[in-house]
């Protein structure tokens, strides 16, 4: 069998810095709360709180220590909060979110509605509506745009990890709405390259495996756009959940990974499906001598 990795998967620029920054942390301090988890990856949070890190939901929990904010970002008023509190606090907001969280609080500021296109429960979404006084319109298919009044002007941007695709064809419909429309897309490289890379290895192979947290939003979308394109696709985990036995029946296959997977765990995945051949043949064997 031979394999594809899509050239890129696997870590962001985002998500690698909060690791890292973490793990420093960690080291050097004492009381270590991530608000929220730090990524959505579970064998990554395993990872990190075996290292000491507390995951907690919300401020009301912790009077010391340091806080850590997550790449996803948070409403404004959680910074305030953490000011109010006198707590330590690291804010590892992804640079890409903070960039959309100050246009929106800009142009809200200048009246405009703020329409975000993405996930209204993703917590990058949650967040950014934080620096508009939670007025945005959060728009995530069609339906949503049908109810939407009209608005004297709109400033759209979108959820980070969002599908371009989706961006372009949910923000035409929203522009209908008003007569002046700002846009600006807001989908991170590290996405649009993920999801570029996704497309062509999915159009090459017989079979796609799509490796990520069954919660993460970016890895959701590859798997999206890879079933698109390929319907053998499979969405796993950790290389655990591969299904060695229906993986047999292909000659090629394709392998990419939402930007909050370990390097670890694709390395895992890819050693066990280059070895199923290997283990094929290893049954055949068995097989044949228990013919002799
Ligand atoms: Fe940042 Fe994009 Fe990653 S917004 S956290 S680099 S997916």
């Amino acid at each position: 069998m031979k394999i594809i990795l899509a050239q890129n998967s696997g870590f962001c620029f985002g998500v690698e810095r909060a690791i890292n920054k973490t793990l420093e942390t960690i080291d050097t301090n004492k009381g270590v709360h991530s608000l929220g988890p730090l990524i959505h990856n579970k064998q990554a949070i395993s990872f990190l709180s075996k290292k000491g890190l507390n995951t907690i939901k919300s401020l009301d929990e912790v009077d010391s220590g340091t806080v850590i904010i997550r790449s996803h970002g948070v409403p404004i008023d959680i910074h305030s909060k953490l000011e109010n509190k006198n707590i330590e606090s690291l804010d590892l907001t992804c640079p890409f979110v903070r960039k959309i969280q100050k246009k929106v609080e800009e142009y809200y500021n200048k009246g405009y509605k703020i329409i975000i296109i993405g996930n209204p429960e993703h917590p990058e979404v949650i967040g950014i509506n934080g620096w508009c006084n939670n007025s945005a319109n959060i728009i995530n298919s069609k339906d949503d745009i049908e109810d939407t009044k009209k608005y004297d002007k709109i400033c759209i941007v979108a959820q980070t990890t969002m599908n371009e695709e989706k961006f372009e064809l949910l923000s035409e419909l929203i522009s209908k709405k008003s007569n002046e429309v700002l846009k600006f897309n807001t989908i991170c490289n590290a996405t649009k390259l993920r999801q570029m890379s996704c497309k062509e290895v999915a159009g090459k192979v017989d079979a796609m495996i799509v490796i990520g947290g069954y919660h993460s939003s970016n890895t959701q979308k590859l798997v999206t756009i890879s079933k698109d394109i390929c319907k053998n696709t499979y969405h796993i985990e950790t290389v655990d959940d591969l299904n060695i036995k229906e993986l047999q029946k292909y000659n090629l296959v394709g392998i990419t990974a939402g930007a909050s997977t370990p390097d670890w765990i694709i390395k895992e995945v890819v050693n066990q499906v280059s070895n199923i051949d290997n283990e094929m043949n290893m049954m055949m064997e068995e097989i044949e001598k228990s013919l002799v």
